[in-house]
């Protein structure tokens, strides 16, 4: 694409209203709090610097990646650590223009550092309550289910999850190591989960193949898939997970941060996108990997090739996807319409390939 269309066309992605489903709160907050924070509880993490040749991380396999991942839960200590981070996080997402977010915790963390659900929430909830009032982003919280912690753990995280409902938790996930946990371990907690009226996602095909896809489908009930990438090969699965509208919540820079995939080059994204899947797109674990959401739709754009009206496509299919009432979903549409129509009518030259 010539220069002046790109600009356009990055202008637009900049101006854009946006939702983000698929973001850790751990591996989101900027890199000056994580400091400031390790700093006040004593915790070194000279290993969570961003590399300052790139600024942009690369952690060769997923497994190094939790390692670093979980360095960062380890700052969070006081309800004021998570409230500060959670506005941080928040007030982040909210420059990009991001209108409605669902942020995933991990409470297992916290409870391996003595942390109590009760402190976690306080701070959560004071933040983004706080943000909501002053600057309109609304936010709803995932509980993550670290597959490698055990049984224990999830059933834990599942009735902290529904205890804390009235303050925004909304689903409960499966992240962590996919490599040596498959999600039917996990069948119990999340049917409990499920039918105590909890919504279900699950990060699957990251770096297992489309067995994991289909255990987190069929086995757990997810409702979105975090990656997906696994289920590239499995055109039934693929066609399963489009006629039942069970979106893929995609994340490219994490995949090539993380290893999880070669290449952008070869992320199967737009052929997901291509095929009708409800694809999203999302930053994971933004500040680990150097980047954010606005940068993930320049990289769909100018990487994986997408143009202005799929762009689009992935923008409203986070609304679709969202765990929202059908009339937030519908006010949110009427806002995004309107917005495109503005943003196009003021640069056209780039956005009507
Ligand atoms: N926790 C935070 N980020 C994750 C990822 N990309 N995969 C699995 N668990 C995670
Ligand atoms: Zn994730």
């Amino acid at each position: 694409m010539e220069a002046g269309r790109q600009d356009n066309l990055f202008r637009a992605i900049e101006q854009m209203p946006k939702v983000e489903l698929h973001v850790h709160l751990e591996g989101s907050i900027p890199s000056r709090t994580i400091e400031r924070l390790a700093q006040r509880n004593s915790i070194d993490v000279a290993g969570l610097v961003i590399n300052p040749e790139t600024g942009r991380h690369r952690f060769g396999h997923l497994i190094n990646f939790l390692d670093s991942y979980r360095l960062r839960c380890k700052c969070l200590r006081e309800v004021e650590d998570f409230e500060e981070a959670c506005v941080d996080v928040l007030e982040n997402l909210h420059s990009q223009n991001v209108r409605y977010a669902e942020i995933t915790i991990a409470p297992t963390m916290s409870r391996l550092y003595g942390i109590s659900m009760e402190t976690v929430m306080r701070g959560i909830d004071a933040g983004a309550t706080r943000v909501a009032r002053e600057k309109g982003i609304e936010a709803r919280f995932i509980f993550d289910v670290g597959r490698q912690f055990g049984h224990e753990h999830a059933w834990q995280t599942v009735r902290e999850a529904l205890e804390n409902q009235a303050r925004g938790v909304i689903a409960v996930g499966l992240g962590g190591d996919e490599l040596h946990y498959s999600p039917e371990i996990f069948v119990k907690q999340f049917e409990f989960a499920r039918k105590e009226g909890l919504h279900v996602v699950a990060h699957a095909g990251e770096v297992v193949g489309s067995a994991s896809v289909w255990g987190a489908v069929t086995s757990l009930g997810a409702e979105r898939i975090g990656h997906g990438l696994g289920a590239r090969a499995d055109e039934q699965l693929l066609e399963y997970m489009r006629i039942h509208n069970i979106a893929v919540d995609m994340c490219p820079t994490s995949n090539v941060a993380t290893g999880a995939t070669r290449s952008y080059a070869d992320h199967p994204l737009p052929d997901y996108l291509r095929r009708g899947l409800l694809i999203t797109l999302n930053s994971d674990d933004p500040d680990m990997f150097g980047s954010s959401l606005t940068d993930e739709y320049k990289v769909s754009s100018e990487m994986l090739g997408l143009d202005w009206q799929e762009i689009k496509t992935l923008c409203l299919n986070g609304v679709r996807a969202g765990f929202l009432p059908d009339l937030y979903k519908k006010n949110l549409f009427d806002e995004f319409s309107e917005a495109f129509a503005r943003i196009e009518s003021e640069t056209p030259p780039a956005l009507n390939s």
